[in-house]
């Protein structure tokens, strides 16, 4: 039995009754996964391939530099929001009201876990609607996974009267879940349905596996509003799971998926500025989010990094780390001499190895740089 086996697990006690097999097999694997999230430590992606050119006359000052960016059409302070988590459990409305609080506070976007329990499930209901109380003006996305209809994508997105909706691709993980999901048919098309049916921007994310450059064109072909790249580095679900089934389903495939400095760069080419491009996956390092933005990336999103920070060292702390690690970003782009996201995505970058022999044998020229992702001009 490993340490993580040892500490407390969650989810034990009964939650609902028996016959809902399903409802609570998916409430205790939200806490699951919190749990086994937490075992790992959060990782970072590689961006190592990815270089800038040091500027050692930059004339700026840093107080002059601004990390301003567009997401979805709307300005924010910061390129910066907090990931789809968690929702459904007590423990988890706690963790959501948390967040909330932080995101509130920083004025960034948050996004809820998947809404699919709290739709046949009510008492969960109030586990996400905290989000919206604890920060009633803040932008906060909706959740839920492909299979998703246009009707439940209505009434999560009424449930916290959400900015945006989320739409999660997770294969792998499904593949990896005793439980999970064996048949991946339709669902583009129920995307493409959903986002004519609602009224708010569809996102499409992947949970850390990447988005490739040709389902990348087939989601903008749709119109989804942005992707969230989700990309390998950071949270890997393959490994959560075979740490919740105490067993090993798909050793093989430990290693999935396209890393987040690859994916994003497909993604961006795929889409030729026309839909905005989340970096995530790995991200809560300043010198990824400087890379990923001088690459063309319009937002960055953080999920196992602030759970963790929370978790560990509380709100207050989380709140103080997302400030320096803008304060940080901010102290890269004078490094290069960029007063702004816009002129951070126009500084010379050098991609080499790995990253750069994989854009050659996808066709794609190391050299170029996708168009713009909107960013917000001073
Ligand atoms: C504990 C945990 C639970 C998650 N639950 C969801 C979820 O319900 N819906 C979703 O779209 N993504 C979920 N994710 C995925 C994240 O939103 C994100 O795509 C992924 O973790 C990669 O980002 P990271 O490396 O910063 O963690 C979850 C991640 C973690 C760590």
């Amino acid at each position: 039995m490993t340490a993580m086996n040892r500490r407390k697990r969650p989810g034990r006690k009964q939650l609902i009754p028996r016959k809902n097999r399903d409802k609570r097999i998916r409430l205790r694997r939200k806490d699951e996964h919190l749990f086994f999230a937490q075992g790992q430590r959060p990782g970072f992606a590689d961006f190592t391939d990815i270089h800038f050119i040091h500027n050692c006359l930059p004339e700026l000052n840093i107080q002059g530099v601004t990390i301003c960016t567009s997401l979805l059409g709307k300005v924010h302070r910061s390129p910066l929001f907090i990931n789809a988590v968690t929702g459904g459990t007590r423990r988890a409305s706690k963790i959501n009201a948390d967040l909330a609080w932080v995101a509130k506070k920083s004025s960034l976007p948050m996004a809820v876990g998947s809404q699919l329990v709290a739709l046949d499930y009510p008492p969960a209901i109030p586990s996400f609607k905290v989000v919206r109380q604890v920060n009633p003006a803040g932008e906060i996305w909706a959740n839920l996974g492909g299979y998703a209809t246009p009707e439940q994508a209505r009434r999560a997105i009424e449930m916290v009267n959400a900015d945006a909706l989320q739409i999660h691709l997770n294969v792998p993980q499904e593949l990896a879940m005793a439980e999970g999901d064996t048949s991946f048919r339709g669902i583009l098309n129920r995307i493409a349905e959903i986002v004519v049916q609602v009224n708010v921007p569809v996102i499409v994310k992947e949970v850390g596996f990447g988005i490739a450059r040709e389902e990348a064109q087939e989601l903008k072909k749709i119109g989804v509003a942005a992707i969230d790249v989700g990309g390998k580095g950071g949270t890997n679900f393959i490994k959560i799971e075979q740490s919740r089934q105490s067993k090993a389903l798909y050793p093989s495939l430990q290693d999935w998926g396209l890393p987040t400095a690859i994916t994003l760069i497909e993604s961006l080419t795929a889409t030729g500025g026309k839909v905005d491009i989340f970096a995530a996956g790995g991200m809560a390092s300043a010198l990824n989010i400087a890379k990923a933005l001088a690459l063309g990336a319009a937002g960055i999103g953080l999920a196992a990094w602030p759970v963790y920070i929370l978790l560990k060292e509380g709100r207050t702390a989380l709140l103080r780390k997302i400030q320096a690690l803008e304060q940080e970003l901010r102290a890269i782009m004078l490094l290069v001499g960029a007063a702004d996201i816009a002129k951070l995505q126009e500084v010379p970058l050098v991609i080499t190895g790995f990253t750069a022999e994989w854009l050659r044998q996808r066709g794609l020229d190391p050299g170029a740089r996708a168009p713009f992702c909107h960013p917000c001009k001073r």
